[in-house]
This record gives structure tokens, sequence and C-alpha cells, in this order.
């Protein structure tokens, strides 16, 4: 065994796996997904051919997809007890975030451990857009659309969202950020999932636990923040104001930044165009134009007042323009990130061999003595709690 004393705090630079689902070049800017690069495949693939090449490590044949969608298609309705479990979330309006992980964990139910994670996997995959979009008619009061066996994923999580057939420019869009957000190196929620699937738990507990970490806003939860900042700029002029606000008040711009970037976020370039050209087919580039000037002042400014961070865009500051267009609700911008998000969760969680666990350094106290309860004075200290 190697042992290092050298802490890393964040794990930041440490290398704890090797995949062969995607590399992500951050001085670059470059993101390759099942050896093709991001803006060759994003906007071709469905959303089902992207899961099965990370999946085989190939893209399928005709015969190959048909049978994958055929086995998710099986798979999209969702047992009695996770629609009563969201009926019961939806009366105090939880957050559809929580509303996911509660429904995800009922994935496991009446499974049995012959099913195997291959089939925990699909079920996943599968539901997640149910449980999103089942919830979320239960929230606004409707009842929840059953899904359609003749529409492919992103199509028949549009259908089961709306209620009505999507047209095929909004499941292009909509695709073309699914896979533009399936996978991405050892991200948090990935490291989450892989950490709890390593230790031999079963594949939707992997799940379940990235759709934990996905939630944050240094996460997958930036979107909403992100639309919300230019919704309450409104307009051009304000942009300089408002941001030098925010950066005085010591506040991050959410939609900025990223651990592994260094130059501006490949994804954001795919989602920009995908968002672009869905606007102008709409004939309004109001929401759209104004979006790229704040881009263009977050950017300036996160250069003054943070100088030497290259703090550049990151994938959720178009996410948040693109679903927004295809007409999602802020609130399922990130329910969204998982449904895409989890199909490579899955292909992570298949490739993790070995627990992981890693070593802390002690810094607390040694050599204390026992005090009866009557003799102890107050001394203790707050753990920060981010
Ligand atoms: N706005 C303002 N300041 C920022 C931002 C930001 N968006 N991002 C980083 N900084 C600052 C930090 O305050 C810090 O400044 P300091 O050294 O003066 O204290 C410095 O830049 C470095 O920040 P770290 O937190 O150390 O950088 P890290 O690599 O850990 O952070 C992160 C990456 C979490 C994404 C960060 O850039 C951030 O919080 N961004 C906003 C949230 C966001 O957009 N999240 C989505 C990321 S993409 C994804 O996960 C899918």
């Amino acid at each position: 065994m190697t042992q290092t004393d050298t802490y890393v705090p964040g794990l930041e630079g440490v290398i704890a796996a090797q995949t062969r689902l995607s590399r992500v070049d951050g001085l670059r800017g470059e993101l390759v997904i099942g050896g093709f690069p991001l803006e060759e495949v994003a906007a071709q693939a469905t959303f089902e051919e992207m899961v099965y090449l990370l999946w085989h490590d190939a893209l399928p044949t005709a015969g190959q997809l048909e049978a994958f969608r055929d086995q998710l298609a099986e798979l999209r309705t969702l047992p009695a007890a996770t629609l009563a479990l969201l009926r019961e979330a939806a009366t105090s309006q939880t957050d559809p975030m929580d509303a996911l992980h509660m429904g995800a964990s009922t994935l496991n139910l009446g499974v049995t451990d012959q099913a195997g994670n291959r089939r925990l996997a699909l079920r996943a995959i599968a539901a997640f857009p149910t449980i999103v979009a089942a919830y979320w008619q239960l929230r606004n009061g409707q009842t929840p659309i059953q899904p359609n066996a003749e529409l492919g994923h992103a199509a028949n999580y549009l259908y089961m969202l709306f209620g009505e057939e999507p047209q095929p420019a909004r499941v292009r869009g909509l695709e073309t950020y699914l896979n533009t957000v399936v996978d991405h190196g050892l991200n948090a929620s990935t490291f989450a999932a892989r950490v709890i699937i390593a230790t031999r738990s079963d594949m939707i507990s992997a799940m379940v636990g990235g759709v934990g970490a996905l939630k944050g806003p240094l996460h997958g939860g930036a979107p909403g923040p992100a639309l919300d900042m230019v919704f309450a700029i409104g307009s051009p002029d304000k942009a300089e104001p408002y941001i030098r606000q925010k950066l005085d008040r010591g506040e991050r711009l959410m939609g900025f930044g990223h651990r592994i970037y260094k130059v501006r976020d490949p994804r954001a370039d795919v989602l920009s165009a995908a968002a672009e050209q869905f606007y102008q087919a709409a004939g309004d580039m109001g929401l759209y134009e104004l979006a790229r000037h704040v881009e263009k002042i977050a950017v300036d400014l996160l250069a003054e007042y943070k100088p030497g961070r290259n703090l550049q865009t990151n994938v959720e500051f178009y996410t948040a323009l693109l679903l927004h267009g295809l007409g999602f609700p802020t609130q399922i911008f990130t329910p969204t990130f998982a449904i895409a998000r989890v199909g490579g969760w899955t292909a992570h969680c298949f490739e993790q061999d070995r627990l992981i666990r890693p070593n802390s350094v002690y810094i607390g106290a040694e050599g204390r003595t026992w005090q009866p309860l009557d003799q102890r004075i107050n001394t203790a200290h707050n753990l920060h709690t981010p």
C-alpha cells in the first residue's frame, strides 16, 4: 500500500479513478465522451445512444438500440408505492430534488438480489424522468401522465411534463442538453456514487447518493439561481452595478467558475449554440442577448475581483437558458440534470471495482481524561458547519 502524509483539501488534483467514459481537459477546455469530442456527438446522438455508448464503449447498431429502448420503456412506469410517496411529498410542496431523492430510493422496492445492478441501473435511468414529471404534475394539482411506449426517452420526459407530444426541435434541444451533461470525469456526484457502489452496496443506493451530491449549489444546483440573476438584472445597463454589488457582498456568481476548467467550459459553447438556435426559432432573442451580455460583464468583473483565479462561464449558465427556452420551470432544472447524469453514474459504477477509503489527518486533542458530568465546565467549540 502507498501512504502519503500530504493533505489535499477537496482532493483537488488527486487522481482517484481510471475511466474510459470521459476525458476532461480543464486547461484546453476540451471534453471527450466515449471517445467523441463533445461538439461531435452532443447534438447528433439520442440520449439512449449516449448511455449505450457509455455502457458498451461503442455506439449501438439499429437492432441494439431498439432493444435498449424497449428495455427502458418496460421500466418507465412507477410502482404504486413510489407514486403514493410523491403524492405525499407534493402536499408539502417538497423541493423537486428532494422528491426525486425520495422517489429514487423506492426503486429497490420488490427487487430481489438476483435482479442485479445492471437491471437496477436500467430501472433508475428509465424511471428518473417519470418520477420528476409525475411529481411536478402532483405538485401542481394534476394527475401524473403515464409514459408513452411509442416515444423515446427525452420525448417521453417532455410528454409526461407538459402533456402533449413534443415537437422534434424541442426533443432535439433536450437531447442535446442531456447528452452534454451525461458524464464529466470524477465530478462530486459521480465520486459519491462510486464511493457507495465500491462498498458493494446496490446500484439504487449509489444513484440516490448521486442525487444528494448533485443537489448542492456548488454542483448541480446552480442553474436556477443563474437564471434568477439574469431575470433580476432585467436590462443590460443594470448588469454591471448588480454584479458589482453581489461581488462586493462576497457572494458567488452561480454559473461561473469550475474546479477543473480554467478556460470556458466547452459544454457552455454547445448549450449556448443550442439555446441560440432555439430562441431564434421562437423569434425572441431578448433573453438570450441579455444573458450573453450578463455573461460578459460577469467574466470581466470576476477577473477584476478575483485576479488569477480564471473564473469563466460553466455549464450551468447556458443550461438555465436552454431549459428555460424549452419551457422548463426553474425548480426542475437540477432534477433534469440528474435525469442526464444518472447515465454517467451507472457507467462509472460498472467501472468501480475497489473500495474507496482515503485517510484523514487527525488534528484533534490527545490524552484527555474523563470527567464526571457534575464536574464539567463548558469548553465546547462549535464545529464549523458549512
Ligand atoms: N463567483 C465568485 N467568486 C468565485 C466563484 C464564483 N462563481 N467561483 C469561485 N470563486 C472564488 C472563491 O470565492 C475563491 O475566492 P478567494 O480565494 O478569494 O476566497 C476563489 O474563487 C476560488 O474558489 P474555490 O471555491 O476554491 O474554487 P473551487 O475550485 O473549489 O470551486 C466551484 C469551484 C465550486 C464551481 C466555484 O467556482 C463556485 O462556487 N461556482 C459557483 C457555483 C456554480 O456555478 N456551480 C456549478 C459548477 S459546474 C457543475 O458542477 C456541473
